[in-house]
């Protein structure tokens, strides 16, 4: 359906614009329409309105309007057609639905950014804003060697040297079922697989819905790992845009029900690497959405306990509802104890024979030693000890960051805080070539994710991901320092000038 010839104006254009955020209304502007270009609700050739009607639809300056069209244009999604105005691009740099299987040819170049970025993160004399999980001493890692230690000098060290069910062990499966009761998720011991860490568990559910056929949305942008797992299953993806409340629901319905996806993969809380926390409400239309176009959720919940600000919101899986249509994934290694590669899989009763297939096809089972220290872990309630260690010495740090960046930074990049988790998300307000920040990066020696990473299509704009799980407090300051260098470095190479009317 060409939703551009059959809608009006006012309903596939108007941004809901919000006047109370730090987000500019052509920023706003921008972000909508690329979102809808990206999610071809407007395709390719789609006129867009003359700045002056929408511009006084959105009742905002007619500049403000031209403004967001000339970076649109930047960013190659639309063109200039003369007296004809401004169209859709016919050939774009990034669109969704696209398949994984036939990856852009630029994609080698751009692989090679983000892997080269990460790699100097190991670099002597180099600061890494790399680490999105915490270090051993502020984690729950000294409580979990005691427990290991107890286990393997224990009387009953045997019992954790032999193989063990796929699902995993019972104490574990049953600490799991606890832990998750307290947030609300109801969930029998019986419906827990132990998986090594979250990946595994996303993994798990993207191979069995290829199994069944069908593709799957993600969100735009979305963590790599799942990325990777979507790459891997050959899955045929969907991107939606992930906005300031996280992906966008109304783009969402028009995928759902031009597309028909068996699956919605969503990191609704502190979205790696956005940040954004999908609000209770549209968590309730989320899923509702779901069961209305008979689609499955993989909520992806990496780290709920890392909220710094706000009251903490409930996870679609403990939404009443929830249970036969949401897979929940989670790790322990962000809000517990990093490398010890375990996490679960809470599933619908009727996935469960085929999962714990897939599970048993990928490794038997998960180690059954870290299994039994875990479950004593949990046990003797060291989950908690972890947690608020983990605010303690992190709330600060995140603090100290937010204030050296702003004053480091230069303008044009704007950082989004979120309420929790160990990354902040940077984008900036002029187009780039991702290729040009690693030189800058390596010249200043910091390092980064590169936002490009996120995408599963080149993106847009530029974007970047600072994680400060690894560094040490004394080095902040100079972290933010050397960011803002070669930020600013970035900006005089390649942007001379600031972006014409
Ligand atoms: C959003 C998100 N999901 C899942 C994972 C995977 O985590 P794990 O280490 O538990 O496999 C990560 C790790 O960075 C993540 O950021």
């Amino acid at each position: 359906m060409d939703l551009a010839v059959t809608t009006s104006i006012d309903d596939v254009f108007a941004p809901k614009l919000d006047r109370t955020t730090a987000e500019s209304l052509r920023e706003q502007i921008r972000r909508h329409l690329a979102g809808l270009i990206e999610s071809r609700r407007l395709p390719p050739a789609a006129p867009l309105p003359p700045v002056r009607a929408l511009a006084a639809m959105l009742g905002v300056n007619p500049m403000t309007v031209a403004k967001a069209y000339r970076e649109l244009a930047v960013a190659g999604l639309v063109e200039g057609r003369g007296r004809s105005g401004t169209r859709v691009r016919t050939a774009r740099p990034s669109l969704a639905p696209q398949s994984h299987r036939s990856l852009p040819r630029d994609r080698h170049e751009r692989v090679s950014t983000s892997e080269r970025l990460f790699e100097l993160a190991r670099a002597p004399n180099v600061i890494a804003l790399t680490g999105n999980y915490p270090r051993p001493e502020d984690s729950g890692a000294p409580e979990f060697q005691a427990c290991v230690a107890e286990l393997v000098s224990g009387p009953l060290a045997a019992n954790y040297f032999r193989y063990d069910p796929p699902a995993g062990r019972r104490e574990l499966q049953e600490a799991v079922s606890g832990f998750v009761a307290s947030s609300g998720i109801a969930c029998p011991p019986g419906r827990v697989i132990i998986t090594a860490g979250g990946q595994q568990a996303i993994d798990l559910v993207l191979r069995s819905v290829r199994q069944r056929g069908g593709g799957v949305v993600v969100e735009r942008p979305a963590y790599f790992g799942i990325l990777n797992a979507i790459r891997s299953a050959g899955l045929r993806a969907y991107e939606v845009p992930v906005g300031p409340a996280g992906m966008d629901l109304d783009i969402l319905e028009s995928v759902l029900k031009q597309e028909g996806p068996r699956l919605i993969c969503v990191n609704p809380t502190f979205h790696n690497p956005t940040g954004t926390t999908i609000p209770i409400e549209s968590r309730r239309r989320l899923l509702s959405l779901a069961r209305q176009h008979g689609a499955l959720i993989l909520e992806d919940d990496h780290c709920p306990e890392l909220r710094f600000d706000g009251e903490q919101v409930p996870a679609l899986a403990a939404l009443e509802g929830a249970a036969d249509l949401v897979f929940y994934a989670r790790g322990f290694g962000k809000a517990f104890v990093p490398g010890i590669r375990l996490g679960f899989l809470l599933v619908p009763v009727s996935h469960l024979r085929p999962l714990l297939a897939t599970k048993a096809s990928a490794d038997l089972q998960s180690t059954a030693l870290m299994q039994g220290a875990l479950a004593r872990f949990f046990a003797r309630g060291h989950h908690q000890t972890a947690t608020n260690r983990l605010l303690t010495a992190y709330a600060p740090r995140r603090e100290q960051l937010l204030r050296a960046l702003a004053d480091c930074l230069p303008q044009a990049i704007r950082v989004h805080p979120p309420a929790g988790g160990l990354s902040l998300w940077l984008t900036m307000d002029r187009a780039a070539p991702a290729s040009e920040l690693y030189y800058c990066a390596a010249g200043h020696g910091v390092a980064f994710a590169a936002g490009e990473a996120f995408y599963a299509r080149p993106p847009a704009e530029l974007a970047l991901r600072i994680s400060f799980g690894l560094t040490p407090p004394e080095q902040i300051a100079e972290a933010a320092e050397r960011l803002g260098n070669s930020l600013r470095d970035l900006l005089e190479r390649c942007i001379a000038s600031p972006l014409p009317l």
